[in-house]
């Protein structure tokens, strides 16, 4: 099979924030219509923006930075990036906004982001709890260095967003590399960023940006769902055209590789920054491999997913200095741990990770999603390969990040 996926969450939350802020019109091919990404869309319309759709563009009149004030609470749903990149487009933006989520965001931390942005100046009100809901007032935004103590590119985004409000430099230095979609984007729209080594530097003052046009590359952390199902299944073969082939987000297909996994790909272009290509994956037999360290980043979204195909390998397979799962859409390790044990998987749960023992025959079972969409994605891969009937209790949730995605999955083992 060969498919096209629709645009990378990411990049698609990036892109609108983006055009939002330009001066002119921007139109974006490919944008992701998951709910996650509609949540942007519809936060930055309550700040006066417009946005339109023309057949498959979304076309968008930017404001130039100039917002309108919202007249009820920017409701960020289920989303962490919605809300923590945006708590940094707004915080120089001369307006007032109450961010908002559900239960789950509700649940999530936010002073990793509100934090540094009150020491560059801005004004943000948060609970004692240091979670949603947010109030960013009117604020001059200063200067500021700052190395954030976890991995988080929506901690490094949010600070790269500030900075482009202003007036002196904002410089932030990584701990470990995480995905660099903002940085890659900014430098191809023509703003003073400067990116060495770890260091990212925005130059002080206002940075203008003019609409542009993007074509919103495959995402593959939508792809590494059907990777992962394809190589289990006994004749697979699945082909991803126009796919965002960044490295700071194919962890997960190294680790396929590492594991004896039939993966390859091909850069063909590139698109305001981002690689983009083809990538292959087949049939294959899987020994257990060790995940940990500064790998973690590059695949943090696709653990569930491969720890499914983990009980299928030969050995053992150990991920470690995970920990920030358990701070994702829910405790993504419980999930994991709780919901294999219960299809018979030998699995041990870490404080930061876990230990699968391999060479599992999974049998069916009533899956606990937590309405997770990557926990409902991966079991829904489990499902396709056990024998009894297994259910998901919140099937729906994979519209968070991938509309159509059971269809998908039925398609490639019909
Ligand atoms: C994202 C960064 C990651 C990732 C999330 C999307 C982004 O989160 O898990 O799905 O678009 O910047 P952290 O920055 O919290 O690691």
């Amino acid at each position: 099979m060969e498919i096209s996926l629709p645009g990378d969450k990411s990049i698609s939350h990036r892109a609108l924030m983006l055009a939002a802020i330009a001066e002119g019109t921007t139109i974006l091919r490919n944008l992701s219509r998951g709910v996650d990404v509609t949540r942007t869309r519809e936060c930055l319309e309550q700040c006066g923006c417009e946005f339109k759709d023309k057949g498959a563009k979304v076309v968008v009149t930017g404001r130039g930075g100039a917002f309108t004030q919202p007249s009820a609470d920017l409701d960020a749903a289920n989303s962490g990036t919605t809300a923590r990149l945006l708590m940094g487009l707004l915080a120089g933006r001369n307006i007032q906004a109450r961010l908002v989520g559900d239960e789950s965001l509700s649940r999530r931390p936010m002073a990793r982001v509100v934090e540094p942005l009150v020491q560059l100046g801005a004004q943000i009100d948060i609970s004692v709890r240091k979670t949603l809901p947010v109030t960013i007032n009117p604020a001059n935004l200063e200067s500021l260095t700052f190395t954030p103590p976890v991995a988080s590119a929506q901690v490094k985004s949010a600070l790269l967003l500030a900075g482009l409000a202003s007036a002196g430099e904002v410089q932030v230095t990584e701990p470990v590399p995480s995905r660099n979609h903002t940085e890659l984007m900014l430098r191809a729209l023509g703003v003073d960023i400067n990116v060495n080594g770890d260091i990212t530097t925005i130059g002080a003052g206002v940075q203008p940006i003019q609409g542009f046009s993007m074509e919103i590359p495959g995402d593959p952390s939508s792809a590494a769902f059907l990777a992962a199902l394809t190589t289990l299944l006994p004749h697979g073969e699945i082909t991803f055209k126009r796919l965002m082939l960044n490295p700071t987000r194919l962890g997960f297909f190294r680790a396929l590789q590492r594991m004896g996994g039939q993966v390859d790909w091909s850069i063909e272009k590139h698109e305001l920054g981002e690689p983009v290509g083809r990538l292959t994956v087949k049939t294959s037999k899987l020994t257990g491999i060790k995940i940990r360290g500064d790998e973690i980043p590059t695949l943090i979204d696709e653990i569930p997913v491969l720890a499914i195909l983990a009980c299928h390998a030969k050995g053992e397979t150990l991920v470690r200095d995970a920990g920030e799962l358990r701070l994702k859409e829910c405790d993504r390790i419980k999930a994991i741990v709780e919901n294999l044990r219960r299809m018979g998987a030998r699995i041990q749960e870490l404080s930061d990770g876990f230990r699968i023992m391999g060479s599992t025959r999974l049998r069916g079972a009533t899956v606990r999603t937590y309405s997770d969409h990557r926990i409902a994605m991966a079991f829904a891969v489990a499902a396709k390969i056990t024998r009894e009937k297994t259910t998901l209790d919140d099937p729906d949730c994979v519209e968070i990040s991938f509309p159509g995605y059971h269809d998908l999955i039925d398609r490639l083992t019909a």
